[in-house]
């Protein structure tokens, strides 16, 4: 018989204990301190979420690990709850009891708070012939529409209405097919590969997304039962089968984490050993940061980053997968603020997501943006100053900054970062940064 486990405490602001936020906390940063030591990474927020949604496909108890506690991950929580999921938690392992969901409706309060709650359509529909889920809206970094997603649940033969901004969909057997994404997205091709694994017959994505977390959640669906080949790549097969089972499955550790504490080390001149990541999922970045004068080694794989006495400048180009991430844009950005000389950073997977520049320009930075670019001239020190967070990734990038810049710099709402970075400055103070949250 498994242990009991303790129930999740939800703190009424959507931390899991023993990690709470507030809305109004606040983060104290004094720049200047070289980061130095060891560092664990967490799990992976982005792999964590379609994971827990899968369970949704399989009637029983699922056992997730390595599960980081976030803002987000307590979303999903509440949002499998109020589809009459039981759910509880012990640490990092988080149980999920899928049997008695009888609700097939995701309303606009959970899905409004984060838009990868879209993803419960499809397998409610999978499990019930039928959902209603509330349409997400736009969103800080771009106008971010799901019309992929729907695209490809009418392929596999779901009726689809849209109505008082809710997405209705109905379909007795779903039935595989063929279908060719627009644009690679990560959410959509998720959401298509879990659908597709109780289709009746094979379902082909084309120019599918390739990213690390698709893969993850494929090998948690090829766990519970499903049939699928070919997730990394841009072209998926999945056989549908009739009945997926319930899972234990350990999350896949967080890239996006991995890269900003890299970022961090090199913009400190720091020397960091990084535990737990898989180096290889970051390539992009690795190369850039060598080009900037970095020192990245891995060693029976842990990743040692020592930053160079000064950054050199170099452009980057967001992409999709194994292209440099957008996750990690705003942060390599902070590093290019005080590079000798001057770089190009191309943002081409949001349309608007430079919301950081006018914050680090605060610290003194000289930014220019032209459309999708932003010209970045590198000056030798950034000088501390209040600044305000405005979504997860600038608020890394405005760590990383202050991290850098000389005397004390004040981060408000920090509850963006709480979405997405499990504990960052405890990680960081244990580094040696001279960081604390003051709470409200
Ligand atoms: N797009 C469409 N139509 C669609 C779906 C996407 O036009 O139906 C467009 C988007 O507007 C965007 C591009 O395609 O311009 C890529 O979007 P994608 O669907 O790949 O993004 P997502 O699945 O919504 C995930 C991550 C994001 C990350 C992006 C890109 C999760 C929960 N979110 O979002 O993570 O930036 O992929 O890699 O996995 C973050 O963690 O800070 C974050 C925003």
């Amino acid at each position: 018989m498994p242990r009991p486990l303790a129930r999740i405490r939800l703190t009424g602001h959507g931390m899991p204990c023993p990690y709470r936020g507030h809305k109004l906390d606040k983060l104290i940063i004094k720049g200047g301190n070289k980061l130095s030591g060891n560092v664990t990474v967490s799990g992976s927020k982005n792999a964590a979420l379609p994971i827990f949604v899968a369970t949704i496909l399989a009637p029983g108890v699922h056992e997730i690990s390595n599960v980081p506690f976030l803002a987000d991950i307590n979303t999903t929580i509440k949002l499998l709850e109020s589809l009459g999921a039981h759910v509880e938690g012990n640490g990092n392992v988080v149980k999920i009891d899928t049997s008695g969901i009888a609700t097939h409706e995701a309303t606009y309060d959970l899905v409004k708070t984060m838009r990868a709650s879209v993803l419960v359509l499809g397998p409610l529909l999978s499990r019930f012939g039928i959902a209603r889920v509330s349409l997400p809206g736009g969103c800080a970094i771009g106008a971010r529409p799901i019309d992929q997603h729907l695209k490809g649940l009418k392929a596999l033969g779901a009726e689809i209405h849209l109505a008082h901004g809710y997405v209705e969909a109905k379909a007795k057997q779903l039935k595989g097919a063929r279908i060719n994404f627009d644009v690679a997205t990560v959410g959509g091709t998720e959401h298509l590969m879990m659908t597709a694994a109780t289709a009746k017959g094979e379902t082909v994505l084309e120019n599918a997304a390739r990213e690390p977390e698709i893969v993850d959640l494929a090998a948690m669906l090829t766990l519970m039962g499903a049939k699928i080949e070919g997730a990394g790549t841009d072209t998926i097969r999945i056989m549908g089968v009739t009945e997926l089972g319930p899972v234990s499955y350990r999350v896949m550790p967080d890239r996006i984490e991995a890269g900003t504490f890299m970022i961090a080390s090199a913009i400190t001149g720091g020397d960091i050993k990084i535990h737990g990541m898989q180096l290889e999922h970051l390539d992009a970045l690795t190369f850039k940061l060598q080009d900037a004068g970095a020192d990245v080694t891995n060693k029976d794989g842990v990743v040692r980053v020592k930053g160079p006495r000064r950054i050199r400048s170099v452009n980057i180009k967001t992409r999709p997968y194994p292209g440099f991430p957008t996750d990690i844009q705003a942060q390599f950005m902070a590093l290019m603020c005080v590079a000798d000389g001057a770089s190009v950073i191309t943002e081409n997977i949001f349309e608007n997501r430079f919301m950081h520049v006018s914050e680090l320009m605060r610290f003194g930075a000289d930014i220019t943006v032209d459309g999708k670019s932003a010209t970045v001239k590198g000056i030798k020190k950034l000088s501390g100053a209040p600044v305000m967070a405005t979504d997860l990734r600038a608020s890394a990038s405005l760590i990383i900054a202050g991290l850098a810049a000389d005397n004390v710099s004040e981060l408000s709402r920090i509850y963006h970062l709480d979405r997405g970075y499990e504990t960052i400055e405890r990680k960081l103070a244990a580094l040696g940064a001279d960081i604390q949250r003051v709470k409200a």
